[in-house]
């Protein structure tokens, strides 16, 4: 790993124990991705989306408000976009030039994008029936906060433990169940992984 790839992975372990500790991480984070936003999409490998898309296989219904957080470019929303044409989709990033690079490579109406922080999401309660992560920092609360009842969330580290920002799964399991979260299922796409969980009908 790079050295600006093991920052991002010494933030990732940092926030997930502790995240009020973001305020440290978030102004050389957000500049680290917006020098990264003209080179992003010819960076990643081909198949980076392939783990969320296997998450996202086993949703026993289409959604109709999905959220990704941490969206970059903005790949994952599109995939959104074109797997569910009754969605609207709105991606979110921390970073202003990866949201210009997103908007610049989106032609759907549907699929929208915010500079907001994955800290405080700017969306009321319950928003969303769908919620994806691809390798991005997960702020638990705002997750559990934003998915409506019975809604799914779905995250994916596209190289593993490989990925600069990787939480292991049991973790992200163990913080998704005390917010109300069952786990679906865990999946594996050599050599990344993703996994679904939905939360409860009443929580
Ligand atoms: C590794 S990139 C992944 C981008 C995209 N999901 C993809 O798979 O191509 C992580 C992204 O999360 C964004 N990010 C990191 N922390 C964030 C936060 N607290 N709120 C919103 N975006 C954040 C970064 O700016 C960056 O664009």
């Amino acid at each position: 790993m790079t050295l600006g790839q093991r920052f991002v992975r010494f933030a990732t372990d940092v926030v997930v124990r502790h995240p009020a500790l973001w305020r440290i991480f978030r102004g050389p984070i957000r500049r680290q991705f917006d020098r990264l936003a003209p080179r992003w999409e010819s960076i990643r490998g081909p198949d980076f989306l392939a783990p969320l898309e296997a998450a996202l296989d086993l949703l026993p219904a289409p959604p109709q408000r999905v959220l990704d957080v941490g969206t970059g470019t903005g790949a994952a929303a599109r995939l959104a976009g074109a797997r569910y044409p009754e969605a609207d989709v709105v991606g979110i990033d921390v970073a202003d030039r990866m949201v210009d690079e997103a908007r610049r490579l989106t032609e759907s109406t549907r699929v929208t994008y915010r500079v907001a922080d994955a800290e405080r999401l700017p969306f009321d309660d319950a928003s969303f029936d769908l919620v994806t992560l691809n390798n991005m920092i997960p702020f638990f609360d705002e997750l559990a906060r934003v998915t409506a009842p019975g809604g799914h969330v779905a995250i994916a580290f596209s190289l593993g433990d490989r990925t600069p920002i990787y939480v292991p799964p049991e973790r992200t399991i163990a913080e998704l169940a005390r917010r109300g979260f069952t786990h679906v299922a865990s999946f594996r796409r050599d050599p990344g992984i993703s996994l679904l969980a939905r939360k409860g009908d009443h929580s």
